[in-house]
């Protein structure tokens, strides 16, 4: 069994506001194999690195922009062109209920100088890194809501797929995942947009996880990225592996879980690196997402493995 990669979900988020720059370059210096990008684009077309396709809970749009919300009260980014989005700061993640902090224990919201990151800048921090440290760390970009970017005129994964060719990202022998949750858009990736890359297949938990439905991902895609509580069953001893991850193998898929938290510890864990090393070491799964890059590196080189 080859030793799991470790994908800093977006960044070094544990630590540090979820994909700034800041956070990627602590990811990358922690030893992270792959730093995500989740990707969605500005009224100018603009591939911006963000989790959400509104800006609201990450920045300081409302204070700095307070007219220009959507009836839903939402500020969408897809209505601000990209020099509008790199005045903002960014904060941590609000909890979307009384503006505090999801993770209350993560960086202070009130400290910092953060900005918002345009995905080739992120291409060029990644690789920079890579040339001055020698080690060799991926991009994971994630297509983010590709029928809402149709919707209001831009085509994602088609300028993703030109930025990423365009940054020597072109061949399934490249550092990188391209991922998205809408399997129809990741089949057109490569059946119609022609990508050669490494695709992922998100899948919810409400998504078909059945042999026959990975049998279908297997024809486009090289891995699923599933809940890491759709690889295990729960009983009344404690956690054993579903079927799902050997199912994938079977297929020639790879595994890439998400999201392991330090601070989102589920009830039938007993700690956080006792439950990456389950997943590693039992499950068996070829890589995860994490919130915390340094201690899955430093459970994943702990293990007894190739
Ligand atoms: O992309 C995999 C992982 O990031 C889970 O999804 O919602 O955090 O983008 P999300
Ligand atoms: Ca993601």
């Amino acid at each position: 069994m080859a030793k799991p990669s470790v994908i800093a979900h977006r960044g070094a988020s544990g630590y540090l506001p979820e994909h700034t720059q800041e956070s990627k370059v602590l990811a990358h210096a922690m030893g992270a194999d792959f730093l995500e990008q989740d990707v969605i684009a500005s009224r100018d077309g603009v591939l911006i690195v963000l989790h959400d396709i509104y800006l609201d809970a990450v920045t300081d749009v409302a204070l700095r922009y307070p007219n220009r919300a959507r009836d839903d009260g939402h500020f969408y980014a897809i209505d601000f062109d990209y020099a509008e989005i790199q005045a903002l700061s960014v904060h941590e993640r609000s909890n979307g209920s009384n503006d505090g902090p999801l993770f209350p224990g993560r960086f202070p919201r009130e400290l910092g100088q953060f900005k918002v990151a345009s995905l080739e800048a992120e291409i060029e921090l990644v690789q920079g890194l890579n040339s001055t440290t020698g080690r060799g760390a991926g991009i994971y970009p994630e297509i983010k809501d590709p029928a809402w970017h149709h919707q209001h005129g831009i085509d994602l994964a088609r300028s993703m797929l030109t930025l990423l060719q365009a940054s020597g990202y072109s061949s399934a022998s490249e550092q990188i995942f391209l991922q998205c949750f809408d399997a129809t858009e990741l089949r057109r990736v490569r059946n119609e947009l022609g990508a050669s890359i490494q695709l992922v297949q998100l899948l919810g938990r409400e998504d078909d996880h059945s042999e026959s439905a990975l049998r279908k991902i297997s024809t486009y895609a090289d891995g699923i990225g599933p809940s890491y509580f759709d690889l295990i069953e729960v009983t009344n001893t404690g956690i054993k592996p579903s079927a799902l991850c050997s199912i994938a193998h079977d297929l020639g898929l790879v595994v890439h879980p998400y999201t392991f938290r330090r601070d989102q510890l589920p009830p039938f864990a007993t700690s956080f690196p006792e439950l990456l090393q389950f997943f590693m070491a039992e499950v068996g799964v070829d890589g995860l997402f994490t919130d915390f890059t340094d201690i899955a590196v430093g459970v994943r080189d702990r293990l007894n493995l190739d």
